[in-house]
């Protein structure tokens, strides 16, 4: 709990930094974890600082994102693929080739879920995941009453995910696309490390439900209490409801 979302940005870079490389540290292949959405900005631009003035590279690293809308042609400005590429991993020098997504332009969504879950379990696992959390407690795209055991799949976004995610699209809620591909609950779960950061009050309800309510699909936060290492970041207002 920190008192500002400025704070959380420096203490979610920490926790990514030390993860990577830690892991790399290790030798072999790394994979970073990376979720869009505004909660991991002020981390991923910290970052970018540490790169730019303290030489912090990620040499070596793969990054797998956590989701990715289904319909949106390829390369379109607010597919995920195009957002972490301009909001992070070019500026940090990672070629786009080693920035993975699941296919939302595919001709076959479900076949593309399927193989985006291959690809990543072959490369892994995930030393890292960053996540955000959605007001109504979603991780990734995984709205209430996904399976906690899920894999990567197709999902339909619920209304309110839609209404807010349009600021993206011009605030019309109809430009937002009503499917996605995500990684499922158990796959996130397959992670090492697990990072949530969540700031202001309209996350305060979810992150209660989800660090102290029951183990739900109701709510999809709550599987974090099956993990064995999660750090869990938030700001004043998004953590006014926790006891
Ligand atoms: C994004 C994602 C979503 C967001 C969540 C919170 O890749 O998977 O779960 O993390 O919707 O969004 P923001 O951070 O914009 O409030």
């Amino acid at each position: 709990l920190l008192p500002t979302p400025e704070e959380c940005g420096r203490v979610v870079a920490d926790a990514v930094a030390g993860s990577v490389l830690a892991a790399l540290g290790r030798g072999g292949p790394v994979v970073l974890g990376l979720a869009t959405g505004s909660s991991p900005l002020l981390a991923y631009q910290e970052l970018l600082r540490r790169h730019r003035e303290e030489g912090l590279a990620f040499e070596g690293v793969q990054a797998f994102l956590l989701d990715e809308y289904v319909g949106l042609p390829g390369g379109h400005p607010e597919s995920y693929r195009e957002v972490i590429r301009r909001e992070l991993t070019d500026e940090l020098g990672l070629d786009p080739a080693v920035v993975h997504g699941p296919d939302g332009a595919a001709a076959d969504p479900l076949q593309a879920a399927r193989d985006y879950e291959d690809q990543l379990l072959a490369a892994g696992p995930v030393a890292v995941q960053v996540l955000g959390i959605g007001a109504n407690g979603h991780l990734g795209f995984n709205e209430p009453g996904s399976s906690l055991a899920s894999r990567t799949r197709v999902k339909t976004l619920t209304e309110q995910t839609r209404v807010d995610n349009a600021r993206f699209f011009g605030d019309d809620v109809d430009a937002v696309p009503r499917h996605v591909i995500t990684q499922g609950l158990g796959t996130i779960l397959g992670a090492e490390h697990l990072v949530l950061v969540a700031t202001g009050e309209a996350k305060a309800a979810a992150i209660a439900a989800a660090v102290e309510g029951p183990l739900t699909a109701t709510c999809p936060g709550s599987v974090l209490q099956l993990h064995r290492h999660v750090t869990l970041v938030v700001d004043e207002a998004a953590g006014a409801q926790l006891t």
